[in-house]
């Protein structure tokens, strides 16, 4: 029988300057999938690669005093470089450039002409050119383009068009009788409501005013829109319409398009309209995850951030990068990206829970066994809650890695690391090993931490290329008892050899003195690329996976206040200080409602006050909590109570 095939694939980035973590971010996940998936024995596709033509890269170009080419051709290079010392295992890197993409996006372009499916026509409207995007009057938001906010240009020229709007009828059908189509499914109803519904408009897929694109065979001043000819990439890259269409045949349709939020657009309506078009079948899933954004959206030297890819691995090595980018944020909602954050994870799940677990547990069979751990073993207390807890931890984690929950999956990894650190604790080995009748004890003891770290080692393997071979080494343990299925067995471990200690995994960071280092190199250093995503003009609120227990939204102390005075804050046009009656208590809040409220209309409110946030000084005010209140673009209201209760109430 064959094998299963799993199809997957990251956007094709725009070579136009210097990737920066941002960038990382969508390759780390796919990788980590695709790792995953061959562990699991599937024959997996992993796609990657360049989106070189347009408009913004011949300007770029030129500022450069280059060919396009020899531009696209440097970058190119680099990210490739990037990709490997990140241990990126894609089985095919394409660029846009290459010969075999620009003929069948030829073909595709011509097949839908023949069809009627693109017509020729005149265009006339508005193009921001950094986002590659054409906008109509009503799409701007302020004037300005609505995915970046930057100006557009008017266009009018003679122009192919792809009948989009034929396909309307049938993408909302997709949308709605495939929740999954879309992940995380509120994109699914941005997409439903604020395009598919309102309407769509043919698109103009040919350009005239420039020519650093794929030129229309039949028609040759014009060249491919750059969307459609980055789409085709995905089939493409397989041989769609070549000579050789065995991967076509092989492994389309995409498993899962991995791409960011603010390209949800093109992947869910433009390219499934495509293919539609086209009689091909559509990806299984497009999933849309969060941007990577430095406090405030920039970057700002004097918080000393470093977003650098290369110079992030050379300081805290690759497995801690890839960890802290699937672990800090779950996946589909935004981050902020901090160094002070990262170092953070280090230290406590890095250095801590999983350093440590290793670490104690080599010395101690080395200590007290030189290495071996006996044969004649005596099972005790705590074994068994702890082989169940491990050893279902391979389940748990493939539920998650199956929705492309890396955080969660992480988190479940974690949590039998921390059972095992408690095994530790409960069992004492120290004490054990101070009686010689205690012995076949401490033996099993032992022997139940290496086999806890084996499993552990295997399932982190999707995460982190670097650190389950350390670990195999300093353990001993054989290339059979690393296989993936194996994670789910308890008791298979057997030591090749005697167990070493070796080289700390994770050193512990000294955050203060780091930050320092840091700073001073961010500001001898000219950091220009922030992992600054495009933003978008609506603030949008993490996605609803960011799921908490009852015990996290319990550690948050609600409590009904009144306003008994407020005023402005002298030299600032945002916040205003307010005494607040909580109960028997007086508390003082300065909060940043100016703009959308007078003091005199807050004295009498009744409000919901954050009371037991630490305390914060803001202008020199001291302020003692923070009141709810809901916004949006430009609007701002305060959460009240629905009737009348007393003062000090708890909200829950
Ligand atoms: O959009 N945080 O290319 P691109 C998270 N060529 N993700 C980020 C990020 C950040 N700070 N910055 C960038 C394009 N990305 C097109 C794709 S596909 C047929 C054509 C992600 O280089 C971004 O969301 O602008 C996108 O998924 C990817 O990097 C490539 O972005
Ligand atoms: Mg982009």
């Amino acid at each position: 029988m064959s094998k299963k095939t799993f199809y997957i694939t990251t956007p094709i980035y725009y070579p136009s300057g210097k990737l920066h973590i941002g960038h990382s971010y969508t390759t780390v996940a796919a990788d980590a999938m695709a790792r995953y998936k061959r562990l699991q024995g599937y024959d997996v596709m992993f796609l990657t690669g360049t989106d070189e033509h347009g408009q913004k890269i011949q300007r770029v170009a030129a500022e450069n005093n280059m060919t396009p080419k020899e531009y696209v051709d440097n970058i190119v290079d680099g990210i490739k470089k990037l990709w490997s010392l990140m241990k990126i295992t894609n089985d095919k890197f394409i660029r846009t450039t290459d010969e075999y993409h620009i003929e069948t996006v030829q073909k595709i372009f011509k097949t839908l002409y023949d069809k009627g499916d693109i017509y020729k026509s005149e265009y006339e409207g508005l193009y921001c050119t950094p986002c590659e995007s054409f906008w109509t009057e009503t799409q701007l938001v302020d004037g300005k383009c609505p995915d970046c906010g930057r100006d557009v240009e008017k266009t009018r020229e003679e122009s192919y068009f792809f009948r989009l709007s034929k396909y309307q009828g049938r993408l909302i059908k997709l949308l709605e009788e495939n929740p999954e189509f879309i992940q995380p499914s509120s994109r699914r109803n941005e997409m439903l409501n604020n395009f598919l519904r309102p309407g769509l408009e043919d698109l103009c897929v040919s350009r005239t005013s420039f020519n650093w694109g794929i030129p229309v065979t039949f028609d040759d001043k014009h060249v491919v829109y750059v969307w459609i000819d980055a789409l085709s990439n995905y089939i493409t890259a397989l041989g769609y319409l070549s000579g050789n269409d065995e991967n076509f045949k092989k492994y389309w349709p995409a498993d899962v398009h991995l791409v960011g939020k603010e390209i949800v657009r093109f992947h869910t309506i433009i390219w499934p309209a495509m293919l539609m078009a086209l009689d091909l079948p559509l990806p299984k899933q497009v999933f849309g995850h969060g941007w990577l954004v430095l406090e405030g959206g920039k970057m700002s030297k004097s918080k000393g951030n470093v977003v650098d890819p290369v110079v992030l691995i050379d300081k805290y090595g690759l497995d801690a990068i890839r960890y802290f980018l699937l672990r800090e944020v779950p996946f589909g909602a935004d981050g902020v990206f901090s160094n002070e954050a990262l170092i953070n994870r280090i230290n406590s799940d890095l250095a801590n829970d999983l350093g440590n677990l290793i670490s104690r547990t080599t010395a101690m069979i080395k200590k007290y066994f030189e290495g071996i751990i006996p044969q004649e073993r005596e099972k005790g207390e705590f074994d068994e809650e702890l082989r169940s807890f491990v050893v279902s931890t391979k389940t748990r984690t493939e539920e998650y890695l199956d929705k492309l929950q890396f955080s969660s999956a992480l988190t479940e990894i974690w949590k039998s690391i921390s059972r095992t650190n408690k095994y530790i604790d409960e069992t004492m080995p120290w004490a054990l090993a101070k009686e010689e009748e205690n012995k076949a004890r401490l033996a099993q003891v032992m022997y139940n931490l290496a086999e806890s770290i084996r499993i552990i080692s295997v399932l982190i393997q999707p995460f982190m290329p670097e650190t389950p071979e350390i670990i195999w080494r300093q353990l001993a343990i054989p290339e059979n008892q690393r296989t993936w299925d194996s994670a789910g067995i308890w008791g298979i471990y057997q030591q090749s050899d005697a167990v070493t200690t070796g080289e700390i995994i994770f050193p512990r960071i000294d955050l203060k003195k780091e930050m320092e280092a840091l700073s001073a190199l961010t500001s001898t250093e000219n950091q220009s690329q922030a992992p600054a995503a495009p933003k978008k003009t609506v603030d949008e609120k993490p996605e609803g996976i960011a799921l908490i227990g009852i015990d996290d939204f319990a550690k948050v102390d609600l409590r009904v206040v009144k306003v008994i005075s407020c005023e402005k804050v002298e030299k600032s046009d945002k916040l205003l200080k307010l005494k607040l009656e909580c109960g028997t208590e007086e508390k003082q809040v300065v909060s940043g409602i100016a703009k959308y409220y007078t003091p005199e209309e807050m004295v009498g409110k009744t409000l919901i006050l954050v009371a037991n946030l630490k305390p914060v000084k803001l202008r020199g005010i001291e302020s003692q909590g923070m009141i709810l209140a809901a916004s949006n673009n430009d609007k701002l209201v305060l959460v009240t109570v629905d009737k009348d209760i007393p003062t000090g109430s708890k909200v829950s």
